[in-house]
């Protein structure tokens, strides 16, 4: 199981680069606004960056909404680093487009994921990840997690090699669980993937195992 990190924070980055479990990075407008990267310049610059600190894939999202748009806005922002994957929301133009890329050999995430029809498409259309988002169909109450089983049963029927790509992901649970059905991937804030680390039985034998050694030492 691959673990990105969803943020455009480079010190965050940095931080879950150093911890060395890090697969790659996704982002999206929201999350480069929140960082206060505005300007199609300062974005660009920005993927660069975050592609200097990370290993892996790096998600990029395109803004156009229209099949030409995507396709040259896609097209500058794989040229910019061959670590980008190219984020293509899931609208008929962006299956279009998902479509194009594929054929070129420009890797994509369709991204705005929530229903396994949606899935099945970006599948058809030869997406290298599809982004369910489960933690915002939480939100509206409906079972994110159970997406993901779905997803996954439908591509083990057929091989389709699109990579599941957990999104919206909000704590470790859904980390656990994406793992056990089998996500191919997972994307969460650094919190998500640090708390994994947390057991007060870890705690309570680390600090026995000290105070021993001290004892004799
Ligand atoms: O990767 C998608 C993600 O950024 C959405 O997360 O927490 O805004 O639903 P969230």
């Amino acid at each position: 199981m691959k673990f990105f990190i969803d943020t455009a924070n480079l010190d965050q980055i940095r931080e879950a680069q150093n911890l060395g479990v890090i697969d790659g990075v996704t982002t999206n407008p929201s999350l480069m606004a929140k960082e206060g990267i505005t300007g199609r310049d300062n974005i660009l610059k920005h993927y660069v960056d975050i592609c200097k600190i990370v290993d892996g894939d790096v998600s990029a999202e395109v803004i156009a909404t229209d099949f030409e748009g995507m396709v040259k806005e896609g097209e500058q922002l794989a040229d910019l680093h061959p670590q980008i994957v190219v984020k293509v929301p899931m609208i008929k133009e962006g299956v279009k487009a998902i479509k194009y890329f594929s054929d070129r050999g420009i890797r994509t995430n369709c991204t705005l994921v929530f229903s396994a029809g949606q899935a099945l498409l970006a599948a058809k259309a030869g997406a290298t990840y599809v982004s369910p988002f489960i933690g915002r169909l939480d939100d509206i109450s409906t079972d994110g997690l159970n997406l993901i089983a779905e997803i996954r049963l439908i591509y083990d029927n057929y091989g389709f090699e699109t990579q599941i790509l957990a999104a919206s992901v909000r704590h470790t649970m859904h980390v656990l669980e994406c793992a056990k059905i089998g996500a191919d991937v997972m994307t969460g804030p650094l919190s998500s993937i640090e708390g994994l680390l947390n057991h007060p039985l870890t705690d309570i034998g680390l600090e026995k195992f000290l105070a021993d050694y001290k004892k004799g030492n």
